[in-house]
């Protein structure tokens, strides 16, 4: 998913020959899944027409205070649409247009939203080579930026007027891109690595059987879809699940024994900053594998010799270095306290997320989840029940407080 998917977007088109560009700039917004409503200055309409825009933004395209063609002549509320919007992108913005957002003049629908509007606004000139470089135009971009205004650098290259220079306004690809880097590097896990397992392994006994458990891989899908949203990149490495996660920030690796697991997460390992092991890892593996299918025995008994599994989040401990971040799940019936700082110490954790078995919605399967988060200090906190993708949240939000000195 991408980080713009539900956004609510304001385009606002100003009066340049970039603006034949805009139209790649809604298109590239719905690709990101983003909500989009374009507004246009009048003279913007010489150099792209509304139903264009109005086609690819699936929006009527707004321009005027009042719809002319309306009888009843409703009022283009600016205020309305201002508050609507997630982020306000002005592109291109022409010398004129950027000269009455610096001055606060609101001679038209789109200024007046621009004045009315309290979320990010980003702007991207475009203009001719001296027209940009002229001071009083230098001084309004410096002006906008001091106002708190998102600056879209131009480019230089071939420009409408056959002069070649500075005054190109970015391509639809970069300003998305602008865009995109921009809202990361606000969010808690910008830059961060994050490596998670999730699900249960099988481990095979014959050709078509396996000792498994009933993990359904929620928890850890949620978790690698919040730190995903908080920034991070993500590699999941899952267990078989019946789960799927498409995400421009997650990588997904899928295994189906833990000894599997232990090889991939060995992989990721070193570079990860914060690693949270919340599959559901098979203790014990049978100690040989039949590679045909084990027929009925005569005596009505089958017995399988297992053998323990690597423990892979004690490996993790015991190799990780003072800036990584390593947690891990447990269950735990009784002296949760204790037995979970016990843990911590033995595997050398930062913290331990206990989940709870004798609560109704939790654990195993369940969309919900009722967890304590158990940090090395011995800092016990208890959560209510709680949708996984809550509970993931909750988890960040400990871990980001709990070790901000290791940012
Ligand atoms: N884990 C692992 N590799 C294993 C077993 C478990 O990485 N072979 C991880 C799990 O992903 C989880 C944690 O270890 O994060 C669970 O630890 P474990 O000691 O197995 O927890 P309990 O099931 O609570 O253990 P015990 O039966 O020892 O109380």
């Amino acid at each position: 998913m991408s980080i713009l998917s539900g956004k609510n977007i304001l385009l606002g088109i100003s009066g340049g020959i970039a603006a034949y560009k805009s139209t790649y700039i809604v298109r590239l917004f719905k690709k990101q899944g983003a909500n989009v409503q374009v507004l246009m200055t009048p003279s913007s309409k010489e150099f792209v027409t509304p139903l264009s825009l109005s086609t690819l933004s699936n929006n009527p395209v707004l321009s005027d205070f009042f719809d002319k063609k309306d009888k009843n002549k409703l009022w283009n509320n600016h205020v309305e649409l201002a508050l609507w919007a997630d982020i306000f992108l002005i592109a291109p913005a022409t010398s004129n247009t950027i000269s009455k957002m610096a001055s606060a003049r609101a001679d038209n629908l789109l200024l007046a939203t621009y004045l009315s509007s309290k979320c990010p606004v980003y702007f991207a000139p475009a203009m001719d080579l001296d027209m940009y470089k002229n001071s009083a135009n230098q001084e309004n971009i410096k002006k906008l930026i001091s106002h708190g205004k998102i600056h879209i650098p131009v480019n230089s290259g071939f420009l409408a007027s056959g002069l070649e220079g500075e005054g190109r306004m970015k391509e639809p690809e970069e300003i998305i891109d602008f865009i995109i880097n921009n809202i990361k590097q606000d969010l808690k896990l910008y830059n961060k690595k994050v490596l998670i397992t999730a699900g249960p392994t099988y481990e095979p006994i014959d050709a078509v059987r396996f000792v498994g458990n009933f993990s359904s891989g929620k928890m850890g899908f949620s978790l690698a879809k919040t730190a995903a949203s908080l920034g991070a990149e993500v590699t999941l490495i899952t267990g078989p699940t019946s789960l799927n996660l498409v995400d421009d920030n997650v990588v997904v690796v899928n295994v189906v024994t833990a000894d599997q697991m232990f090889v991939e997460v060995k992989k990721y390992f070193r570079s990860s900053d914060i690693s949270i092991l919340s599959a559901a890892v098979s203790d014990f593996k049978p100690k040989n594998r039949s590679d045909k299918k084990i027929k009925k025995q005569n005596n009505n008994t089958l017995s399988i010799d297992l053998i323990q599994n690597i423990d892979i989040l004690k490996y993790l401990g015991d190799n990780k270095s003072e800036k990584q971040i390593l947690v891990g799940f447990a269950l735990e019936t009784d002296n949760e306290n204790q037995n979970a700082l016990l843990k911590i110490k033995n595997k050398n954790l930062d913290a331990i997320v206990l989940n709870s078995l004798n609560d109704k919605g939790a654990g195993f399967g369940h969309d919900t989840n009722k967890v304590s988060i158990i940090n090395k200090n011995g800092l016990f906190k208890k959560f209510k029940l709680k949708s996984k993708s809550d509970v993931s949240i909750d988890i960040f939000n400990e871990l980001i407080n709990d070790f901000h000195e290791k940012y």
